[in-house]
């Protein structure tokens, strides 16, 4: 079973290079020629110009490991299981040339024949009405309609959610895949779920259908080319991998954090409370 976080990285970027994508290193953290972001957030972010066809790419077919900081995710660290300041994404990326339908399945075959993870575990979403998508996990993957959990903003007027955009640029519907770490990791609450904040229900895949321009002031044009942006959390997959409690618990991570608990004389998580 792959389970180090430097024998996941690398058997996604070999995954992806089976199916003639171009592995290519990550960009620095400091983005160039893009002033809607202070520091880069996702494995799409330095691409975006291939998605919009102003450039073009080395190939159509791309997979990164992307060195990432999601300031937005700055309050949550040491909070939650699943946060962190400096994070790598794992993405394959498609400018123009496959879309929802071998992304989707790329995405299962990873997950379940290459890592080995349990279907019964994993959770697929679907941006509110997305029925290519829904058909897509449903009549060709075989998962259950209700084990596709459908995202809206609001359920009353069917507004959906579940898209990505940060910053101008290109966007789209997503779809997600959750891992159940079981009971122990849940909140409890009687609605906890797929979607719910707390750390059962574990996101470790978006595949984002790259579809549109955004001015990042929600205005949208449909782009010419249909894209595909799909971003997993390398740490997060290690913690289900590893079957460990936090993102702190990684072998990686670990290895860091007992050097600085020798160095400080100091026992990890005595005397947290
Ligand atoms: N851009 C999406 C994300 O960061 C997918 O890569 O989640």
């Amino acid at each position: 079973m792959i389970q180090k976080v430097n024998d996941l990285r690398r058997s996604f970027l070999e995954f992806f290079e089976s199916k003639g994508h171009l592995a290519l290193p990550s960009f620095p953290l400091v983005p160039q020629n893009d002033n809607s972001l202070l520091l880069i957030n996702a494995g799409m972010a330095p691409l975006k110009p291939y998605f919009t066809g102003q450039e073009i790419p080395p190939r159509r077919r791309v997979c990164t490991c992307q060195k990432c900081i999601r300031t937005g995710d700055i309050d949550n660290v040491g909070k939650t299981a699943r946060h962190l300041t400096f994070f790598e994404m794992l993405g394959n990326f498609s400018f123009g040339d496959y879309f929802k339908k071998e992304a989707i399945h790329w995405t299962w075959e990873y997950l379940t024949e290459t890592l080995g993870l349990s279907p019964d575990r994993l959770y697929p979403s679907i941006y509110g009405e997305d029925e290519e998508a829904f058909a897509i996990w449903h009549d060709e993957i075989g998962i259950d309609a209700d084990r596709i959990t459908r995202f809206y903003r609001d359920p009353e007027t069917g507004e959906c959610d579940n898209f990505w955009e940060h910053g101008a640029g290109p966007c789209g519907p997503c779809s997600e895949v959750y891992y159940d770490r079981g009971e122990k990791y849940g909140c409890g609450k009687p609605t906890c779920g797929v979607g719910c904040d707390c750390d059962r229900y574990m996101e470790v895949w978006n595949d984002v259908f790259t579809q549109f321009d955004g001015d990042g002031k929600g205005n949208y044009t449909e782009l010419e080319q249909k894209n595909i942006d799909t971003g997993m959390g390398l740490e997060r997959l290690a913690v289900v991998m590893q079957e460990v409690d936090s993102v702190f618990d990684i072998d990686t991570m670990k290895a860091i954090r007992d050097a600085i608990c020798r160095m400080a004389n100091k026992t990890y998580e005595a005397g947290q409370n």
